[in-house]
């Protein structure tokens, strides 16, 4: 039985919400409060899996009853639902909320958003993990990025494209914009994982404002970059991303799925630079124990935490609302027979596209890379089609040089 506590300072929405869900969600236990402050008190006698609060609620509103949460409940997943779109109730909780929706919404779309976020956190066995992962507002970036970023931004020529450009060079920025751009309080009816159309509706001066104000974005601390090379992952991501559109163009996938494919590439490791940046020292043990032990580095991070960073970047992209291929891609890439989908997909090209950036780029490696999944290309037909995505991808690196 999942619990889910919804807050408004409306009873009328409250008697809604309950009219609406309570056919549809019999294996919810749902509990509604009318204030902030008496949301902690439900929340200080039992535990909760998903707070949903409003935003302008008297005395405490929806952004401090969720940093409270975050604070005192991290693995609970937090949801605003809120009739404000103004930027400064995006600003106002984009650092404590997983998800935005706004109201009115539908019931299937509130139900549909609890029961993912529920079921992919039940998918982390990890009680450590899943506290971690939910605490996760910004991902570390490129120092170079983040930058050359800011200095965009104060420039009077700055542009959509460009802001685009430097952002699509950087997994933790991808992630961040993709997360913004999929909440509800843009209006998108559908999702968007292609980068400079989501700085294109976000627009320059959210933008600016969530960047310069709100600092959506980070640059890598001095602890991390000692345990992990973010240079090395950006590469190997943005390369996978490139090889992954290529390949998955090869096997019939057309526009708007093709931008999945690329962001899809970009973000398959996100999990590595949560488990690097907030568990640095652990992590370091884990490449090395991989490096002195010549074992894939994802199956060395199950025995020591638990889960994967394949596990941990897909909690946290569903966590923060991307679509589920995407969300798909990054949990399966390295074990693609686990998914249920037994067809060409976007896994199927992010997972060839890791394995052949890491064949041409064998250098670049420290711990032993991962390999191609035999059994699961035979079974879906593509095994033999491995030699023309080695030279496509071959075409796509020179390119990239
Ligand atoms: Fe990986
Ligand atoms: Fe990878």
């Amino acid at each position: 039985m999942k619990r889910i506590l919804f807050v408004d300072d409306e009873p009328n929405v409250l008697n809604g919400l309950r009219r609406m869900l309570r056919p549809m969600c019999k294996e919810w236990v749902m509990e509604f409060a009318e204030s902030g402050e008496s949301a902690l008190n439900v929340l200080a006698a039992a535990p909760f899996d998903v707070v949903v609060t409003d935003m302008r609620m008297p005395g405490m509103d929806g952004a401090d009853l969720l940093a409270k949460v975050a604070e005192l409940y991290p693995q609970t997943i937090r949801i605003v639902l809120s009739g404000q779109s103004s930027e400064e109730s995006i600003f106002r909780c984009v650092g404590v909320a997983h998800q935005f929706l706004s109201k009115p919404c539908d019931a299937e779309r509130l139900r549909r958003t609890i029961s993912r976020a529920c079921a992919l956190r039940d998918s982390l066995s990890e009680a450590t993990l899943q506290g971690l992962i939910s605490q996760t507002v910004r991902l570390p970036s490129l120092p170079s990025a983040y930058l050359e970023l800011l200095a965009e931004l104060r420039s009077p020529e700055s542009g959509v494209r460009k802001i685009a450009e430097i952002v699509s060079r950087d997994v933790g920025m991808t992630a961040k914009v993709l997360h913004l751009v999929n909440s509800a309080f843009f209006g998108m009816h559908q999702q968007v994982t292609d980068v400079e159309r989501a700085v294109a509706i976000l627009g320059m001066s959210t933008i600016s404002g969530l960047v310069l104000s709100c600092k959506i974005f980070s640059q890598i601390s001095l602890q991390t970059m000692q345990v992990f090379s973010i240079e090395a992952l950006v590469k190997h991501s943005v390369e996978v991303g490139a090889m992954t559109r290529a390949i998955a163009a090869t096997g019939g996938i057309k526009q708007p799925e093709l931008d999945d494919c690329f962001s899809g590439g970009v973000l398959h490791d996100v999990g590595k630079l949560v488990l690097a940046s907030n568990m640095p020292a652990q992590y370091l043990d884990a490449q090395a124990k991989a490096q002195t032990n010549q074992i894939p580095l994802w199956m060395v991070e199950r025995e020591m935490f638990g889960a994967t960073h394949a596990e941990v970047g897909a909690y946290l992209l569903g966590l923060w609302g991307l679509p589920d291929s995407v969300v798909e891609a990054v949990a399966y890439h390295h074990t693609p027979d686990r998914c249920i989908h037994k067809e060409f997909c976007l896994l199927t090209a992010v997972h060839v596209a890791d394995i052949l950036e890491q064949e041409a780029n064998c250098t670049r490696q420290s711990v032993p890379r991962a390999i191609l999944a035999k059994g699961y290309l035979h079974k879906i037909g593509v095994w033999d089609r491995l030699d023309e995505w080695r030279s496509i991808c071959g075409i796509v690196e020179r390119k990239a040089a």
